[in-house]
């Protein structure tokens, strides 16, 4: 498989063929996803990779936070780098890593004070970003280890991720049921698909925390990136991070990407917005709303490469935050430190801090319903 997929982008290439006439990664089959022992946690648990690979894309998953580790893609050439920053290491993953391609829940960014009320009942969660509880508290869904079961369906490849969150887990009310499902297409797409049931009401916001740079995970900032996002407003925060409540217009704002511009662009501009996140950091309110099918929601594309990656999603949120707090403090796979804005990070989601704001979308889940989300992200050069 391997060696026919090379064969047919060298075929490709020598015949002056490229994958950007094609329009979309090299069809060929998949196969069956490949599990290897990655490393062990300080309690002797076993954290296993696997890897798929279809139509072009390749993809390794740890069990340890649903962990994306590396995701391959051709470029314009046909060369496959990973774009998608890590660790070569589960030490790391551990102790220092800021949600690296992670499964985030019970709930995508910060709830404020870490508290909100249900069905009259006060709940105070896990807090642990100054004042607030962000990505599900100090032990969220990238923290715990899931089971995970490969399959192949059709021309389809993929996994699925299963972990069972108790009733009270970082102050969460319910028995949460989580299924998460990778599925890599034969055109190379990489779709999740997201459930959740519980026994009691809860609130539930799962996303997944890829870190992107389509140029490649060592190469440099993301800032000649071309980005387009469908939504007229987003979510303005407060100092700290928190919504104010109100859905403010992009018009005439650096958030204004309704138009594709570069990320860099409008990152240094002064506004008030920008200070309090050190850059991008927003939620933006996606036009489409909440939708049953996945939408088209956002385009992001490397000019070097070719490389382009667009998101469809159910969601009515999308979080854009532009790496900012990578600060030059940790090493990727490739041997390089990462620094601020050498990637972004494009979270499909509801609204964050939902749960204490009654004009947003709605994340409450009750028993006897079945949360489900889809995003799916597709490649081409
Ligand atoms: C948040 C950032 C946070 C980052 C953690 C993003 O989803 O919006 O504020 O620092 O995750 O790496």
């Amino acid at each position: 498989m391997e060696l026919s997929r090379r064969t047919v982008i060298a075929g490709a290439a020598a015949a002056g063929v490229t994958a950007a006439m094609s329009g979309t990664a090299h069809a060929t089959g998949g196969h069956k996803p490949v599990k290897s022992l990655f490393g062990k946690l300080a309690d002797g648990t076993k954290i296993y990779s696997w890897s798929l690979e279809n139509g072009g894309t390749r993809l390794k998953v740890l069990s340890y936070g649903g962990i994306v580790q590396s995701l391959e893609i051709p470029d314009r050439h046909g060369r496959c780098t990973n774009v998608s920053l890590g660790f070569d290491n589960i030490e790391d993953y551990v102790s220092s890593s800021p949600y690296f391609g992670a499964l985030i829940g019970r709930y995508g960014n910060r709830i404020g004070k870490g508290r909100f009320t249900l069905d009259g009942k006060a709940y105070q969660l896990s807090v642990n970003d100054g004042e607030n509880s962000l990505h599900g508290g100090s032990k969220g869904f990238d923290k715990v280890v899931w089971d995970i079961e490969p399959f192949t369906k059709g021309s389809d490849v993929g996994l699925y991720l299963h972990y069972t969150s108790v009733d009270g887990e970082m102050g969460y009310p319910g028995t949460l049921k989580t299924k998460v499902t990778y599925t890599l297409t034969r055109s190379g797409d990489w779709r999740i698909d997201y459930e959740a049931t519980t026994d009691k009401a809860t609130v539930v916001n799962l996303t997944s925390h890829v870190y992107w740079n389509l140029a490649g995970e060592s190469s440099g900032t993301i800032y000649d990136h071309e980005l387009s996002i469908a939504a007229s407003r987003y979510t303005p925060v407060d100092s700290g991070l928190i919504p104010t409540g109100e859905l403010a217009k992009v018009a005439g704002t650096p958030f204004d990407f309704r138009r594709t511009k570069t990320v860099g662009e409008d990152i240094r501009v002064a506004h008030q917005q920008l200070l309090y996140g050190k850059g991008i950091d927003h939620n933006w309110v996606l036009d489409k709303g909440s939708t049953a099918k996945p939408e088209w929601v956002a385009t992001l594309r490397d000019p070097s490469s070719g490389r382009t990656l667009k998101i469809a999603t159910t969601e009515p949120g999308l979080q854009f935050y532009s790496g900012n707090f990578l600060d030059g403090t940790l090493v990727g796979p490739g041997g390089s430190i990462y620094r601020q804005g050498d990637a972004l990070c494009l979270e499909t989601q509801h609204f964050p801090d939902s749960p204490n704001q009654p004009s947003f979308p709605s994340t409450t889940l009750r028993p006897g319903q079945t949360y489900r989300t889809t995003t799916v992200h597709s490649f081409s050069a």
